[in-house]
């Protein structure tokens, strides 16, 4: 795990500047903590690699969608990847423009349709004819022209968890690369469809390049073919999905990504302007999960250490198995035990960690659960009526809360008897 923005100052972790203890004790746990500097530095090495070519970073903010986070996107220039209304919501309130947005997804409904044309986002990455029609038709009514690009399924392993996979034949995901062509032909002729990119995202936590550069060449193809048919194609949307390194893993940077890419479209290149929507890249060595021991609980056959974070705080072990490095706040030097670590979740699936060697931990102590920064907090539930936590920023020396803490009253809002 790239901990650099999290480091033991004499003998305690501390979130750049800012002591991780103090932050546990004044604010409580579990607490997710970001760094602004780790960010802000995963997306310019995105925006270093492209310096080259006409490019447009467009953060995905399903990885993490707090304002305060999509506000230091917002200041680095960069623009975002939507697939809701919701995150259409939360990136115009804060600025960041239209013009530099994308909205993906498979299952758009005519409202958030609607919403986007009455937006002026740069383009709607379409996944299917019916969509296409849909679209067309609230475009139609509105007056407007839409945007478009095909999302297209380039039939590639991404070597990545099935649950994330997304671009191979079998996936719910784009539209079969070889029926693309007569889906653009068909775009021309709708009149409120206006046809200028090519989509696809082939999934996420990719940690080799081949997958990435495989569909960049398939795509570079259908280019072609396009322009043959007299389309003016002027973006290419690589989608997202560049691994990080959860544990021990060798990740491709955004530097190697970018060369291996732009090798492959090469000839492309002059009339495109690329588009890139990274979400785990940016913020997931950003930010960490703090919990506090509740108990040691050892059983004959297991060593149980019981924090008070659980699967609805961070789903990502209970879903895809992940690992998240889990480390002591305090380096106490303890000896190594082997233990689960899990939450006070009633499922056998509530776990952080299993068959884990960690130091020795004390029940009110600390523990870091990194890379939670993407689809941490975003993938949070209030499961088991808890409340969600608190989300920190830090910068520098100083830090702000950019999420309370929920209340008891937040988990009722809007229920009535
Ligand atoms: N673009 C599209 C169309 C996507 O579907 C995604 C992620 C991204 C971009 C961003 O991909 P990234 O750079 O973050 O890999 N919850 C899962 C990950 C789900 C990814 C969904 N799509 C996890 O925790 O591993």
């Amino acid at each position: 795990m790239n901990t650099a923005s999290f480091e033991y100052r004499d003998g305690a972790l501390a979130a750049e500047g800012v002591c991780l203890r103090k932050l546990a004790d004044e604010l409580g746990t579990p607490l997710y903590v970001y760094s602004a500097l780790a960010i802000r530095r995963n997306f310019l090495a995105y925006e270093a690699a492209f310096k080259d070519v006409p490019h447009l970073v467009c953060y995905s903010v399903k990885a993490a969608s707090n304002l305060a986070l999509l506000d230091i996107i917002k200041s680095l220039g960069g623009g975002a990847d939507i697939v809701s209304g919701g995150e259409l919501y939360r990136a115009r309130k804060v600025g960041i423009e239209p013009s530099k947005i994308v909205f993906s997804g498979v299952g758009k409904t005519e409202k958030e349709m609607a919403e986007a044309l009455k937006a002026d986002v740069l383009m709607f990455n379409v996944e299917s004819g019916p969509e296409a029609e849909l679209l067309n038709k609230v475009a139609g009514q509105m007056g407007k022209k839409a945007p478009i690009s095909f999302r297209v399924n380039p039939d590639v392993d991404p070597k990545t968890h099935p649950y994330i996979a997304t671009g191979l034949k079998e996936s719910k995901f784009g539209i079969p690369i070889d029926e693309a062509r007569d889906l653009y032909r068909q775009a021309k002729n709708l009149s409120h469809l206006d046809p200028i990119g090519l989509d696809c995202h082939i999934g996420s936590q990719l940690t080799q390049i081949s997958p990435f550069a495989a569909a960049a060449e398939r795509l570079a193809a259908l280019l072609g073919l396009l322009k043959q048919d007299g389309l003016k194609i002027r973006y290419l949307d690589l989608g997202g999905g560049l691994g990080i390194n959860y544990h021990a893993q060798d990740v491709p940077t955004a530097a190697d990504y970018a060369r291996a890419v732009k090798d492959v479209l090469g000839g492309c290149l002059p009339e495109l302007t690329l588009i890139m929507e990274p979400g785990r890249s940016v913020v997931g060595p950003a930010g960490l999960m703090l919990v506090r021991v509740l108990y040691n609980k050892i059983t004959p056959h297991r060593h149980f250490v019981i924090i008070d974070g659980a699967m609805n705080d961070l789903i990502r072990p209970s879903l895809y198995g992940s690992y998240h490095e889990i480390l002591p706040v305090i380096d106490h030097n303890r000896p190594k035990v082997k233990v689960n670590v899990v939450g006070p979740v009633c499922e056998s699936g509530d776990f952080m960690a299993q068959d884990r060697e960690l130091s020795e931990v004390k029940a009110g102590e600390c523990l870091a659960v990194f890379g939670a920064g993407a689809y941490g907090f975003s993938m949070s539930s209030n499961y088991n009526s808890r409340p969600r936590p608190a989300e920190v920023l830090a910068d520098g020396q100083s830090y702000r809360v950019i999420r309370a803490r929920e209340t008891l009253e937040d988990l009722l809002r809007g229920e009535t008897v």
